[in-house]
């Protein structure tokens, strides 16, 4: 099978990659020329792993294939994605100005049954406008062609996409024609050998099922961090509360984990996205409203933490910073948790010297010459008042201790992801701060 997949951003290519991996034909189509010239020579625009190995193989292959023109891709294709961007707008809106306009420029090009399928994170409610924008081109060109439109979010988590969509928890199809489900369910054949389901649906609840996914999973980090606060102030330790509840079953263990908020390109939009269709339709989601405000709050935590240590006065001091990207293994920085810190502190007067193993090339685009960016995690706590874990990648969970006290002016630590054991650390003498309270406070100290 031939499959198009416009747009070669984060989703599109990942889709398009795994797609030709298990055999399908696969050509991805994007306006940006130069970001399609690299590709063609191998060079990918994020940093995904194991993604670069897959692309080049498959293009030496001869499944995989980059162009700019929709045109000469379109001919023997059965399937088209459209995953280009959907920024949020001013309000919060999905923006859905580039998804319509490839829509249309399907319809203008289209000579053969096509399903056209949305992979973009989209509004409930977007294939109907999908519809609109393939008619309409069709009907000014005055052409009959036969098509269905469809919606199959994806569910990748930067870091592990690859993996994640070779072994999908499940995939989620919306369609409304028999003709559309057996296409895409000969599409997907590859990746339901193990058991994978593969969940058909209406288009409306699966283009729901998305927001709801990525919705309930940042209120469950608002909640934790919220509790982990409140940890704070009556002196109980975030860490065994963690462990207690996640051994319910019906909570599970996973993503119960506080920090300094959520970030990325997902949470934070969709979470928008979702209270702003809410409201287009008069409903108001009031957890949403507070999964957001407790987000809002807890980016701002390690900073207030850090002001009074510091009883206000950061001028001129000098703080590392561990970790840049909004989570590990990816350079992704958008709505990175780290940034709000940064500003915060240069807006305050400190001097900021950062290390991220993979972001610090993305990080200066936000940040630009007003922070360091130190060659090593030792070289940006040289002569530093603190460090600040503000990305959990595996290099910072072992740090050479001593090493780094030797070089520290003050051995002063804020863990914003509560990586550290804090009883050695304090042991060691390092001053430690996490989220929340945790085992080496004064009121768990004494039980010891
Ligand atoms: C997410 C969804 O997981 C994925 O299914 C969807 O398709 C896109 O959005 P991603 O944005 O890549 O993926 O990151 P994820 O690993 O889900 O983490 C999101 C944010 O939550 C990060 O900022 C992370 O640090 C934070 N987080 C996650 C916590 O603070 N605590 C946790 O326990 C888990």
């Amino acid at each position: 099978m031939k499959v198009v997949i416009v747009g070669t951003g984060y989703v599109g290519l990942v889709t398009g990659a795994c797609l030709a991996e298990v055999g399908t034909e696969v050509v991805c189509v994007d306006v940006d020329a130069e970001k399609i010239a690299r590709l063609q020579n191998g060079i990918l625009p994020i940093y995904e792993p194991g993604l670069q190995e897959i692309v080049v193989r498959n293009q030496q292959g001869g499944r995989l294939s980059f162009t700019t023109r929709l045109a000469t891709a379109l001919p023997g294709a059965e399937v088209v994605f459209i995953a280009v961007g959907t920024p949020p707008g001013e309000d919060g809106s999905a923006d859905l100005q580039y998804v319509l306009q490839v829509a249309s420029e399907v319809g203008a090009l289209m000579d053969h049954y096509l399903v056209i399928v949305t992979k973009s994170t989209v509004p409930v409610g977007t294939a109907v406008h999908v519809n609109r924008a393939v008619k309409e081109s069709l009907y000014t060109r005055g052409m009959i062609v036969d098509y269905d439109v469809a919606s199959n979010p994806e569910f990748l988590k930067e870091g592990a996409a690859v993996n994640d969509f070779l072994k999908p928890d499940r995939i989620v199809v919306g369609v409304n024609t028999l003709r559309a489900r057996q296409k895409l369910e000969q599409l997907y054949r590859p990746f339901l050998l193990n058991g994978h389901p593969i969940l058909f649906m209406d288009i409306a609840s699966a283009e729901m099922t998305k927001y709801a996914a990525n919705a309930m999973l940042a209120t469950r980090i608002s909640y934790m961090n919220d509790i982990a606060n409140l940890c704070g102030l009556v002196g109980a330790d975030i860490n065994q509360v963690r462990k207690g509840i996640g051994s319910d079953p019906r909570i599970g263990k996973h993503f119960l984990y506080p920090g300094i908020g959520y970030g990325g390109s997902c949470f934070p939009k969709d979470v928008k996205a979702l209270i702003q269709t809410g409201r287009e339709y008069g409903y108001r989601l009031r957890i949403l409203d507070a999964v957001e405000a407790v987000n809002e709050d807890q980016k701002q935590l390690l900073f207030q933490k850090i002001l009074r240590h510091f009883d206000g006065n950061v001028s001129n001091k000098k703080f590392a910073v561990w970790g840049l990207s909004f989570k590990p293994n990816t350079d992704d920085m958008r709505e990175a948790p780290s940034l709000v810190l940064i500003r915060s502190l240069l807006d305050a007067g400190a001097m900021v010297s950062a290390y991220d193993p993979v972001a610090m090339k993305e990080a200066v685009i936000y940040l630009g010459s007003n922070i360091t960016f130190a060659d090593d995690m030792y070289q940006a706590a040289e002569d530093a008042v603190a460090v600040l874990l503000v990305t959990e990648w595996n290099m910072f969970r072992i740090p050479d201790w001593p090493r780094l006290k030797g070089l520290m002016r003050s051995p002063l630590l804020f863990d914003g992801r509560n990586i550290y054991d804090d009883v050695e650390l304090v042991k060691m003498g390092f001053t430690y701060y996490g989220i929340g309270n945790t085992a080496a406070t004064p009121v768990n100290a004494l039980l010891r």
